[in-house]
């Protein structure tokens, strides 16, 4: 039997910058994804996961898209195979103390946990980067989702007690580390958050022509005074590139924050992005905005935001370790009796990736 572990992971700035070339800060957590496994001679290929209908394919027989979970394993063993590596029949156990829908990328883990798997049960070359470049592709290619890179790179290259700066034009990754006394509280909405559902699609392309428009390559060649001075922009276009240039220089500026140790800083640039996020980038929900302005609002709370897509999901809270679960306690408390929606928080640490020491 092998095992695989690969975590979920929390975007704390740069929103939705990753396929506009630009520049995010994430974290691993230390929830995710384990699979565990063993090779079939036969040929089949065999995945169960708790809670789901287990499935087997029969050697020989095309991976075809499913819509269901095994979709992420699947489409990674297929990307496996297009590259022509050597990937034969196995039996693959999937379980996850991820909570799904939430934001937190429970997708990327599985992906990321399987292509670690998969490169020690067959003995694979796949360094770290090429492991999160095969999550992405699974994910654009086979799943059909059009996603960056953030998601499996926070999953790969994560590591304790620190942010992950990735460049996503050099595709460079860069560890920060986090201020200790400061821990993440991520709160769930209680909407489910599906990335299928064609809003992140939308926005995307929204952003390819921002870029188009403003005539350079990729929306991160663009300078908040640049836009400025764009003429005849539709208010569209215009409040879709704002979010994205701003958000890359919200990054860049929390990078020398976080280095000074500086999180209240830190926490006003998690505000600022939220606030883009509801006005320019129309991401956000009523709900997200309304556990922001609760988390903002208690004692101890240095910043908060959407994290990741957006469209429902969770918020993240950056919050003073000795209150955090005081302030946990009334953000549910509130957030419950204001929209009688049950939500769930999670006191998250910031864990080890996959692949830690790449
Ligand atoms: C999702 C995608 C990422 C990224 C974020 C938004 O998590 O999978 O690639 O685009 O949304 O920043």
């Amino acid at each position: 039997m092998l095992s695989a572990f690969a975590p979920g992971r929390i975007e704390l700035l740069g929103n939705h910058t990753d396929y506009n070339e630009g520049v995010v800060l994430s974290a691993a957590i230390d929830l995710g994804v384990t699979v565990a496994g063993e090779r079939l001679a036969d040929g089949r290929i065999s995945l169960a996961s708790a809670g789901f209908e287990p499935a087997e394919i029969a050697p020989g027989q095309p991976l075809l898209r499913t819509g269901t979970w095994m979709d992420y394993p699947l489409g990674v063993v297929a990307m496996l195979r297009a590259d022509g590596a050597g990937v034969g029949g196995f039996r693959a156990e999937f379980s996850s103390t991820l909570p799904v829908g939430s934001g937190l990328s429970s997708s990327a883990a599985m992906e990321v946990a399987t292509a670690v798997f998969l490169r020690d049960l067959f003995g694979l070359q796949l360094p770290a980067l090429e492991i999160a470049k095969l999550g992405r592709r699974a994910e654009n290619d086979f799943v059909g989702v059009g996603c960056g890179l953030l998601d499996q790179v926070s999953s790969v290259f994560g590591r304790r007690q620190h942010a992950i700066f990735l460049d996503c034009r050099t595709e460079t990754v860069e560890r920060i580390p986090f201020p200790a006394g400061v821990d993440l509280l991520v709160v769930q909405s209680g909407v489910a958050h599906a990335l299928t559902g064609g809003e992140y699609d939308e926005r995307r392309a929204q952003c390819f022509e921002a870029a188009r428009r403003l005539g350079v390559p990729a929306l991160r060649d663009v300078t908040s005074a640049g836009l400025s001075s764009a003429p005849d922009l539709p208010d569209v276009v215009r409040r879709r590139a704002a979010h994205i240039v701003g958000e890359n220089e919200r990054v860049l500026e929390a990078v020398g924050f976080l280095r000074a140790g500086n999180i209240a800083a830190f926490g006003r640039l998690m505000a600022a992005s939220h606030e883009s996020s509801r006005v320019n980038f129309e991401n956000s929900t009523p709900e997200l905005d309304l556990l922001v302005e609760i988390a903002l609002r208690q004692p101890g709370v240095h910043g908060a935001r959407l994290t990741g897509g957006g469209f429902g999901g969770a918020i993240v809270a950056a919050v003073d370790s000795q209150v955090v679960d005081g302030v946990g306690n009334e953000i549910v408390l509130e957030y419950e009796k204001r929209t009688g929606i049950e939500t769930r928080i999670t006191h998250c640490r910031i864990g080890d990736g996959a692949v830690p020491d790449a």
